[in-house]
């Protein structure tokens, strides 16, 4: 199976060591092209800058798009799919936004579009979260999706350190966006959750800009060690509930009791749970960002395809609406 990785930075870089791990030889797995911008130092023979190049390379199988952002990511993830190459994609921002397109196209083209690194990192949770729904109506998501601002709230309660020193310590591990604004400002969180929910519910949700979503960008040091003093964790969670036709859904800073699992969620840690109505309340708990948790899952989308496992069919249902009110009680 020949893999061409878009992009040769945390998430791109991860996936080429795992790829070349002695265990993983038996794989059958290569990269023979890595996509990198104009200009940039070859300093690999994989390496082109020429997106055309690896898009009518008949041997390539599957593409990996590891830049981020919408465009050209986008552009790329298209022309691959109509290229009958198989996709898989760690880029949250661009399939809450395309998921319906992608899947159409993908679908059209006999090809695979897998996404488990978008949500979670490391996490197995849309395999878990599609496990779950072959038997239940998932009608509850809640949890700690991001691990840049989970990182900065345990770290300004840990070492009194300011918010500012901590996000460039996580930027420089490799969790927080290329723009950090995502990370902290809950809009890395709603994509997370947005695509959570589209599998969920069946929908798409194409109203994202109504939704209700606050970060952590004014919280002090001194706010965070207050209400531990009080009992208290801050974290910045995303939930969303269904009832009938009708969905709701919020990004939030909420005070979570030192003895709760979302308290005892630390760093890069990302804790994210299901309702179902057999299986109750499931929780999933890891790494859920870094290079090789992500990479890792990744791999994992690369290794499902070249088995032929089949993820989750979609068929949008449009009747699902949004509405802000019918939990709201939850939120006073
Ligand atoms: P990085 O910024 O580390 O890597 C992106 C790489 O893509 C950079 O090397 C960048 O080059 C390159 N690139 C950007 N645009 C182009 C282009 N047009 N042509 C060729 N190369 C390009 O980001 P990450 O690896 O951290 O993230 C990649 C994706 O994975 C994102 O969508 C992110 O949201 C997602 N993700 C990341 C996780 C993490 O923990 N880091 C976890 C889960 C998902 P340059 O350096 O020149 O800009
Ligand atoms: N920036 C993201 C985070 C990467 O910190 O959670 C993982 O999606």
């Amino acid at each position: 199976m020949r893999i061409a990785l878009l992009g040769f930075g945390t998430v791109g870089k991860g996936v080429y060591e795992i790829i070349k791990k002695a265990k993983m030889q038996t794989q059958g797995l290569t990269v023979s092209r890595i996509l990198i911008r104009s200009g940039k130092k070859k300093i690999l023979p994989e390496m082109t800058d020429s997106i055309a190049e690896i898009i009518n390379d008949d041997e390539v199988d599957v593409v990996v798009e590891a830049i981020g952002g919408i465009e050209p990511a986008h552009a790329y993830i298209l022309e691959a799919l109509n290229h009958q190459k198989h996709v898989v994609t760690a880029n949250k921002a661009v399939i809450a936004k395309y998921l319906k397109e992608f899947t159409d196209v993908a679908n059209k083209n006999h090809v695979k579009f897998y996404f488990e690194a978008s949500v979670g990192g490391g996490i197995p949770w849309i395999q878990g979260l599609e496990k779950a729904l072959r038997i239940d109506n998932v009608d509850c998501i809640s949890g700690i999706f991001n691990g840049t601002s989970n990182f900065i709230l345990d770290q300004m309660s840990k070492n009194n350190q300011s918010f500012a020193e901590v996000l460039s310590k996580a930027q420089k591990l490799g969790y927080a966006e290329n723009d950090p604004s995502a990370d902290i400002d809950g809009v890395d969180i709603a994509n997370k959750l947005c695509i959570s929910a589209d599998i969920a519910y069946n929908i798409k949700i194409s109203d994202r800009d109504r939704l209700p979503i606050f970060g952590i960008r004014n919280i002090r040091s001194e706010d965070v060690r207050y209400f531990e003093r009080k009992g208290y964790l801050v974290k910045l969670l995303g939930l969303t509930h269904k009832l009938n036709n009708e969905y709701d859904y919020v990004v939030e800073p909420a005070l979570m009791r030192k003895d709760s699992l979302e308290a005892n969620t630390p760093g890069n840690y990302n804790l994210i749970s299901l309702n179902g109505e057999t299986i109750g309340k499931l929780d999933f708990f890891g790494q859920g960002a870094g290079m090789f948790p992500t990479a890792n899952a990744v791999v994992q989308d690369i290794l499902d395809i070249k088995e032929n496992k089949q993820h989750l069919e979609r068929n949008f249902d449009e009747k699902v609406q949004y509405d802000a009110n019918i939990f709201q009680q939850d939120y006073v």
